[in-house]
């Protein structure tokens, strides 16, 4: 984990880390080379740039489930990110027997979490090395290698033979993928005849004006502060899916059945301030921190591009927040399609 004395991501030697971020961001200066072209040609590097960087810092401050969830009145931060995963396992009719893919599984929380609730046997796809190293090691510490394991193969490719799972999900990573038919096609040609495909997919929703400048501002500050290619709109997901072969059998903004006081966006808009975890997750948490680290990298104490790495964090936060007042933003449009 980084902290104030150690600030460095463990995905990270220390002597890149300036040269990391560098490039990274480059992916997305359209002063310079960056295109949605150039981000899609090159999305392996900048997804695995933008990994290595902030994984240590996630599990600081978030934990090891990587996604939003809404959330109910009286429930907590933790409670709403189990029940937003169980309610995909749910739907899916996860059970002992089945056999499923979770398609960018990140350090594993989810996954881990799946496996208790429903039995089913999970296999943890992820493209980064580092989050795959740990998933495994996680899995083993709790004693869940009979039910979970893990794939290091980028998504869009998968080494798996046809029909060989019954279901697969996906929570917050498809966003990453660089096309999006490619790959609900590769996710239709693992599943069995009857295998169904659910997930929470990032998505622009009906609110989005592309002809308004603020909203565009918005959604390319997520997209560099996200490592995503490109945000579609929710009825691209749909479209794409049947185009994929799909039958879409539900489909739903998820966001939208949070309670009103309790939006998908607070844990990071700086309104709770109950506990040391949710104070790090606030605006003036993240700027103590960011202000911590300024005064040690020019110390020389932590590496060039620290204050840079923190500085992209707060301003991700911050177009993600804003993006969830306008409600032009989604990062849990739900699908559920079924390979007939
Ligand atoms: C926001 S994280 C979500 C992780 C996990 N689903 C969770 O909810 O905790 C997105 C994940 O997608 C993975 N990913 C992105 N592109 C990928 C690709 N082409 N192949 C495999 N995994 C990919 C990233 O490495 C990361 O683990």
């Amino acid at each position: 984990m980084p902290s104030i004395k150690n600030p460095i991501p463990k995905g990270v030697e220390k002597e890149n880390l300036a040269s990391m971020i560098h490039e990274y961001r480059g992916f997305h200066n359209e002063a310079e080379s960056g295109t949605i072209v150039s981000r899609t040609k090159n999305y392996k590097t900048m997804i695995n740039h933008y990994y290595d960087l902030v994984t240590d810092f996630y599990e600081y401050g978030w934990g090891q489930s990587f996604h939003f969830a809404p959330r109910k009145r009286d429930e907590s931060f933790k409670d709403s990110l189990i029940r937003h995963e169980h309610y995909l396992a749910e739907q899916l009719e996860l059970d002992p027997g089945s056999e499923v893919l979770d398609l960018g599984c990140g350090v594993g929380g989810p996954l881990r979490e799946l496996a208790r609730y429903s039995g089913a046997r999970i296999t943890g796809v992820n493209n980064n090395a580092y989050q795959i190293a740990k998933c495994g090691k996680y899995i083993e510490e709790e004693g869940l290698t009979n039910q979970c394991s893990t794939l290091k193969a980028d998504f869009m490719h998968l080494p798996l033979d046809d029909g060989s799972f019954d279901a697969a999900y996906t929570i917050e990573a498809s966003c990453h993928a660089p096309d999006r038919l490619a790959l609900f096609k590769e996710v239709y040609r693992i599943l069995r005849p009857g295998g169904q495909f659910s997930g929470y997919e990032w998505c622009l929703t009906d609110l989005y004006d592309d002809k308004n400048p603020d909203h565009r501002q918005i959604k390319k500050g997520i997209e560099e502060g996200d490592a995503l290619p490109d945000i579609l709109h929710t009825s691209e997901i749909v479209r794409v899916l049947k185009e994929a072969g799909f039958t879409v059998c539900d489909s739903e903004d998820r966001a939208l059945t949070s309670d009103p006081r309790k939006p998908w966006y607070l844990p990071i808009e700086g309104k709770e301030l109950s506990s040391l975890h949710g104070l790090l997750c606030t605006r003036p948490g993240r700027m103590i921190t960011h202000f911590l680290l300024t005064i040690f990298e020019k110390m020389g104490i932590a590496p060039k591009g620290s204050i840079a790495l923190s500085a992209l964090l707060i301003k991700t936060a911050d177009y993600l927040v804003e993006a969830g007042k306008k409600g032009i933003f989604t990062p849990m449009f739900y699908f559920r399609a079924k390979k007939l």
